[in-house]
């Protein structure tokens, strides 16, 4: 899709179709109105004789109206103007994204960002609207044999200003959408892959190849390697499986030499069984999804490159199998980590933790301004919340902070669980330094107490994203989440950086 913004009105603009919005009141959005005085009012007949009542995410595409330029308009359901927020919005861009892809049109001028959205600026309309829109047509169907019927004509969408004064605003805005929406698009595709596709070695790849094209620093470390290094919990969960684990490194380096690294840590693996503690038949190829942290960590990294932010920026990404074989790891194991400490393997399906924990003590050798990793962790943070808000827990509260609000303003929340000491009691093993289960209380919490112990020399936030990376049943597949939140952050931190340089030189 090609994405634009023009400044011209909706009666002269020369396009396949047009959209403007209407309330449930009868009222028309402004470029309505203008439009309506343009064509002699056919608009407002259509309202008024019932055609078209306003209900949020309806739509009417009307044809050659004389005094158009348009050869089509298409009204689209604003709802009630008061509701008018951030949601209902964005169903307003998806209804008639959803709407022009089942016509003929080839490209369509939207004048939907004028609609005023509850304390919401131009800047955040046309970013969250690019990312929504390419969310929904977003298609993975290149592994049927043959691609699904259903030809999708709409190639260009243009955004209208009513003038020049925000164009630059909104122009950045636009490629800011854009660059998320192609790190969520990376994320997805990577998710949605089978786990017999993608594999500990086709995650490296993958990141190999987004290393070139945007000329990032990458290492990939074998088993020899890790071993050398001491990665004994990781190489215990790949130990069942016949593909090598990888350990992915990438860097960004957007600012200064010196300058502190972020560094985002992505659970990848590419399929959990369970191993030993082997899971219950029922939904398991959903397992497959179990690399979402890993991929939403490489489709933030592109994001980041697409939009050459102003920081330093290190993904790294423990990949393995987590499979049943007579090689594999039993409950009851003791496996030394990297940092020294012993765990006892008391339920092999508690992998997620045991390759994170290597990682996380791996990444302190880049002295990290922060740290967050990024995982399917969980079964119990899906009970606590759902698919609609992903599980927050840190070791420093302004981090915190920082990172809900970035969910809060990309419309890709989380929400903080805590992380008090009070918990730790329920990983004590009477063989280990620790269990790598705490029971059944207070699962996402302990999993996080169990990183916690391997990330007490930085500034460290946990996102547990088993809820919502990505969508079961009917509408099964990726979200592309956390991307959305991550890049944001990352916008926030670049936004800050100019103005600490400009304070440095006027001393
Ligand atoms: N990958 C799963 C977590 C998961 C479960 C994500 C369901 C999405 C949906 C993780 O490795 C796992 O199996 N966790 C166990 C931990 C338990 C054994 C303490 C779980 O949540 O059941
Ligand atoms: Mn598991
Ligand atoms: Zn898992």
């Amino acid at each position: 899709m090609e994405f634009s913004i023009k400044i011209e009105g909706p009666e002269k603009r020369r396009s396949a179709c047009v959209v403007v919005g209407v309330y449930q009141s009868g009222k028309l959005s402004i470029s309505a109105k203008l439009l309506d005085q343009a064509v002699k009012h056919v608009l407002s007949d259509v309202i008024s004789r019932g055609d078209m009542q306003g209900k949020l995410g309806s739509t009417l595409l009307l044809q050659k109206l004389p005094g158009a330029l348009a050869e089509r308009v298409l009204l689209v359901g604003c709802g009630k103007e008061d509701e008018m927020n951030e949601k209902n919005y964005l169903s307003v861009m998806t209804a008639a994204i959803k709407h022009l892809n089942g016509t003929g049109t080839t490209d369509a001028t939207l004048y939907l960002t004028e609609l005023d959205v509850a304390k919401q600026s131009l800047a955040w309309k046309i970013r969250q609207a690019t990312i929504a829109i390419q969310d929904t047509i977003y298609k993975f169907d290149h592994l049927k044999s043959k691609p699904e019927d259903h030809p999708q004509a709409l190639r260009k969408i243009a955004y209208a200003l009513p003038d020049r004064n925000e164009l630059a605003t909104a122009e950045l805005a636009l490629t800011e959408g854009l660059a998320i929406a192609e790190g969520m698009t990376l994320a997805k595709n990577l998710g949605n892959l089978p786990g017999n596709v993608c594999t500990p070695t086709y995650l490296a790849n993958e990141a190999k190849k987004l290393a070139k094209t945007h000329q990032l620093a990458i290492e990939v470390l074998d088993k020899g390697a890790m071993e050398k290094l001491g990665m004994n919990t990781l190489l215990s969960v790949s130990r069942g499986s016949r593909e090598p684990p990888k350990f992915i490194i990438a860097r960004y380096q957007g600012g200064a030499k010196k300058e502190n690294p972020i560094v985002l840590v992505g659970k990848g693996i590419t399929f959990d069984s369970g191993g030993i503690s082997l899971k219950p038949g029922a939904e398991m190829d959903e397992m497959k999804y179990d690399m979402s942290g890993a991929a939403s960590v490489l489709g933030t990294l592109k994001a980041v490159a697409l939009l050459k932010l102003p920081l330093n920026l290190i993904v790294v990404i423990p990949a393995s199998e987590n499979l049943p074989d007579g090689a594999a790891s039993k409950p009851g194991d003791i496996v030394t980590s990297m940092s020294g400490q012993t765990v006892e393997i008391l339920n092999t399906d508690a992998e997620g933790r045991l390759v994170l924990c290597d990682a996380l003590t791996y990444v302190e050798r880049f002295n990290p301004e922060c740290v967050i990793d990024v995982a399917t962790l969980t079964g119990a943070c899906v009970i606590a919340l759902g698919h609609v808000t992903s599980g927050l827990l840190a070791n420093h509260e302004g981090l915190a902070q920082e990172l809900l609000a970035a969910g809060q303003a990309s419309c890709d929340r989380a929400w903080q669980l805590p992380l008090w000491d009070d918990y730790q009691e329920q990983l004590k093993s009477n063989f280990a330094d620790m269990a790598n289960i705490g029971g059944r209380a207070a699962g996402s919490i302990t999993a996080a107490c169990f990183l916690a112990r391997f990330t007490k020399k930085y500034r460290w936030a946990h996102l547990d994203i088993a809820g919502t990376a990505w969508r079961s049943g009917k509408e099964k597949g990726s979200t592309g989440r956390p991307v959305p939140l991550l890049t944001q952050f990352l916008l926030g931190r670049a936004n800050q950086a100019p103005k600490i340089i400009v304070k440095s030189k006027k001393k």
